[in-house]
């Protein structure tokens, strides 16, 4: 596996990897890869020739007091495991290359940024919209995977692609969860040990509330209670637990398909995000 820090090798690795029409997924990270990024590079391996993998800690997407600084990084590991995936390429700018002095352009998607996640985390969305387009335009891939548990990330980015006229197919991969029901995420590092514990409360509350909707239950008293349970269960505050349309993100207030349940939940310094199809 290449792994490459700079833009000209980066293209000239990239046109070789597509010699004779071989195709390239590209699988973006923040590094501190667990098994969801695993499948994210399985699905790549499944639809297209090569797979590169980025990582970069981007620092745009992170508020003045989130957790940049402390995010996971172990470049070394990440390579290993990728390596064993058979990824072909690894990306690994530094800031400077992603950002050099003067960077001064952002990328906004307006409609679907402004709720949820982007409510909580202001500019949050523009940092991953930048990113991404950059990541898009560096490495020019066929087809790029994310996974579904930053369901309004792959919102975004999907009507991104669109309005920006990417010409690339944006692929969801399914939520990989621990055999509790947790969803894998790199902050989940974060917890301690009984907080890891008491966090299943949190998939278990959104399972109990896709299913009481599902089968036709109050929607503001069902996400109020799912609320409830989550704080019940040891988180310390609800972000929001909402009900959405899947695609257009609008707030529901009744129930109609294709609907998802959103949610992020913070336990002490960490903050969780999860969804689910209401089905
Ligand atoms: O989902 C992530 O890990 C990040 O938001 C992404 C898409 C790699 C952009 O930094």
């Amino acid at each position: 596996m290449q792994i490459i820090r700079d833009i000209a090798m980066l293209r000239r690795a990239v046109s070789a990897l597509q010699q004779g029409g071989k195709s390239v997924a590209l699988v973006p990270t923040m590094g501190a890869l667990h098994a969801g990024h695993l499948s994210l590079v399985r699905m790549g391996k499944r639809v297209a020739d090569h797979v590169i993998v980025s990582i970069f800690v981007n620092p745009t997407q992170f508020g003045p007091n989130e957790d940049f600084a402390a995010y996971p990084r172990d470049e070394d590991r990440d390579a290993a495991l990728l390596v064993e995936e058979g990824v072909s390429l690894l990306w690994a700018p530094d800031v400077a290359t992603m950002y050099p002095g003067g960077h001064s352009t952002h990328v906004e998607v307006a409609e679907l940024g402004a709720d949820y996640c982007g409510a909580a985390r202001p500019g949050h969305f523009d940092g991953v919209a930048t990113v991404v387009s950059k990541l898009f335009n560096q490495v020019r891939p066929d087809v790029a995977i994310f996974g579904e548990k930053d369901w309004q990330q792959l919102a975004i980015i999907r009507r991104m692609a669109r309005d920006l006229d990417f010409a690339l197919d944006i692929l969801g991969a399914p939520i990989a969860r621990d055999s509790d029901g947790l969803a894998l995420s790199s902050r989940n590092a974060y917890l301690s040990k009984d907080q890891r514990a008491a966090a299943v409360a949190f998939p278990n509350a959104l399972k109990a509330a896709a299913k009481a909707i599902a089968g036709g239950a109050d929607i503001a008293e069902t996400l109020a209670k799912a609320e409830a349970d989550i704080v019940a269960g040891g988180f310390d505050s609800v972000d929001y637990v909402a009900l959405a349309d899947a695609e257009s993100l609008e707030r529901l207030s009744l129930f109609r398909k294709p609907a998802r349940l959103l949610a992020a939940a913070r336990m002490g310094k960490t903050r969780l995000i999860d969804n689910l199809a209401v089905a």
